[in-house]
């Protein structure tokens, strides 16, 4: 089977086909020729995820999935949500986006958050969606030096260390991320 993975980002591309092995062959939009980024115009999460599959399936008639994440905070109000990317403003960068997020938090004791990743995959004109949720608190400081985005101060719930501490392998038994793709994984795997 043939799906194109709607996204510009060749570490992501890496990333899933390992995740997803070699029964389904994941082609990237630079291999069909598409250089532009795909208009990210939805006012949610969900939107975003869904507008960029539909809009290769709709070109180019080939199934495809795509992803969207956003960091959730409760005590500012689902934020920086679906402008997780550029929460500080345009270009994006991780370093202004955390600062922003510690600065409104304002020394609040009310701390809880989640990431939500969205994976839409529209299958022969079909759309699914699978959604991973990983809980958690954002700390008062950035602790650790690995991952990326907000992972310096994002501790998954019952834990010590944040998302920054941990090794990929150790990130993925929680994240949000993995837990989407692996119901992505095994619906593919049903649909054999
Ligand atoms: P994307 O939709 O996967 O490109 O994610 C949007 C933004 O959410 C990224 O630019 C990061 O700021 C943030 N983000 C997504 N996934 C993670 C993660 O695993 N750790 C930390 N931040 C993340």
């Amino acid at each position: 089977m043939n799906i194109i993975f709607a996204t510009q980002n060749e570490h992501k591309v890496k990333e899933i086909k390992n995740l997803l092995g070699n029964q389904v062959e994941i082609i990237s939009l630079s291999d069909i020729g598409l250089k532009e980024d795909i208009p990210e115009t939805a006012s949610t999460i969900e939107g975003n995820s869904l507008l960029k599959a539909q809009f290769v399936w709709d070109k180019y008639g080939i199934s495809c999935f795509a992803d969207d994440t956003g960091l959730e905070i409760d005590f500012l109000n689902g934020e920086p949500g679906v402008y997780s990317a550029r929460y500080a403003g345009i270009p994006k960068n991780d370093d202004a986006n955390i600062h922003k997020v510690l600065l409104n938090l304002n020394n609040s004791n009310e701390r809880k958050a989640r990431f939500k990743t969205i994976i839409t995959l529209v299958m022969r004109g079909d759309i699914y969606k699978f959604t991973g949720i990983v809980d958690g608190v954002i700390g008062n400081t950035k602790k650790g030096v690995n991952g990326f985005g907000y992972d310096p101060i994002f501790y998954p719930e019952n834990n010590l260390k944040t998302f920054a501490e941990m090794t990929l392998e150790e990130k993925n038994k929680y994240s949000h991320r993995a837990r989407a793709f692996k119901q992505l994984k095994d619906f593919l795997h049903l649909k054999q």
